[in-house]
């Protein structure tokens, strides 16, 4: 009875631990959730307090469906200032999370039969949302260190959407300025179009985050995404934007005013305090999510892993193909030490032999999690 469009693709592998982690809990285990892609800090009370004034004001109404100006003009300075990104309002398109913006921008530039390239691991949506437009994924994998390989390798005269992100989820990597040129050459050289998830840009840890968008030659061939879930504590709030040339926010606001019509109109106001007050909230972070970084790889080096110290994002992507894959010590590590990681199968066809650990957690947690590791899996 389904479509045979939805059938080609499978509901969120992320989503899916998060229930399979909630019917143990239930039993009343007392369960280590690593696999969320969550800040577990609470949003900042400035950006809460803003949201509330604007429910109070009455801002609870419809709003034009591609944002409220002032947040349009908030994410154009942003843009400007962060990332040397100078786009017009009619370029910006504000949505429900950064996740909705990266689901109708890909339906936006892709059609049936045409090529998009991910890089393997990738995070567990775009391929979903490539399928569904009809579109083939090409896998590209990365490098040892989860850096970008030889795109070239992988394009074809149907290639029409690279998608890039760094900082990067499942790896925390950061790519480097030449790596970025390298597919921005290629971009521009095949007229491919570049699909750049930068909703991690703010969680990175003294390397510099360079926007593929801000590069010569790139201005009309880059959709910048990014939001306030990561940077801000924002999940529940679902508040993203992306940036294009206008063709394609054009088309992307077709689907978005169909579909959702516009993002939670408090929660736009709030978006606006997010961007234009202190960032000192930001940096307290960044602090605290480096100190269980460091823990949490200290600690799985101390037990014989051979774990990398990313750069960027609140994940580690550890190789346990020496304890039997991915898909065996994620479920060994829930049903016999109730850790909740993610299988690096989720993350792309060559990623089997990883399991995704986010330490965004209580460093009391992640202590506690690696005593268990230790006494479960070595
Ligand atoms: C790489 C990446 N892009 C996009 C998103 C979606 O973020 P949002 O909560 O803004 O929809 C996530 C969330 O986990 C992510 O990891």
């Amino acid at each position: 009875m389904t479509s045979k469009r939805l059938n080609r693709i499978k509901g969120s592998a992320t989503l899916a631990i998060a229930k399979l982690v909630s019917d143990i809990a239930q039993e009343g285990k007392d369960v280590i959730t690593l696999s969320l892609g969550e800040p577990d800090f609470t949003t900042p009370k400035h950006i809460c307090k803003s949201a509330i004034q604007s429910l109070r004001r009455g801002d609870t109404h419809y709003t034009p469906s591609a944002g409220i100006p002032e947040l349009i003009d908030a994410v154009a300075k942003k843009l400007h200032a962060d990332n040397g990104i100078n786009v017009t309002p009619n370029q910006i398109l504000v949505t429900a999370g950064a996740k909705q913006a990266v689901f109708i921008a890909i339906q936006a530039v892709l059609d049936e039969g045409d090529e998009a390239i991910l890089l393997d691991p990738a995070w567990v949506s775009y391929d979903a949302c490539i399928t569904y437009a009809g579109a083939r994924t090409v896998w590209a994998p990365t490098t040892p260190d989860f850096m970008p390989p030889d795109l070239g390798a992988h394009i074809t005269d149907k290639t029409k959407l690279i998608i890039i992100n760094s900082p990067g989820n499942p790896t925390g990597a950061v790519f480097n300025r030449k790596y970025l040129e390298e597919i921005a050459d290629l971009a521009i050289d095949n007229d491919i179009t570049v699909l750049s998830d930068e909703i991690y840009e703010k969680i990175i840890y003294g390397k510099t985050h360079f926007s593929i968008g801000s590069f010569e030659g790139m201005h009309d061939r880059v959709i910048t995404i990014n939001g306030f879930s990561k940077a801000y504590a924002m999940t529940g709030w679902r508040l993203g934007y992306m940036a294009a040339p206008a063709d394609i926010t054009g088309a992307a606001l077709k689907l978005h005013s169909h579909s959702v019509s516009h993002a939670t109109s408090f929660v736009q106001h709030a978006g606006i305090t997010a961007l234009r007050s202190n960032q000192s909230s930001v940096e307290e972070m960044i602090t605290e999510f480096r100190a269980r970084r460091d823990i949490l790889v200290n600690g799985l080096t101390s037990i014989g892993f051979n774990c990398k110290k990313p750069d960027g994002a609140f994940y580690v992507f550890l190789d346990v193909s020496e304890y039997g894959g991915g898909d065996a010590v994620t479920k060994q590590l829930l049903r016999e030490a109730y850790i909740a990681v993610t299988p690096g199968s989720a993350f792309g066809p060559g990623s089997a032999k990883y399991i995704r650990i986010s330490y965004a957690a209580s460093r009391k947690r992640i202590y506690d999690a690696l005593d268990r590791i230790r006494d479960t899996i070595t």
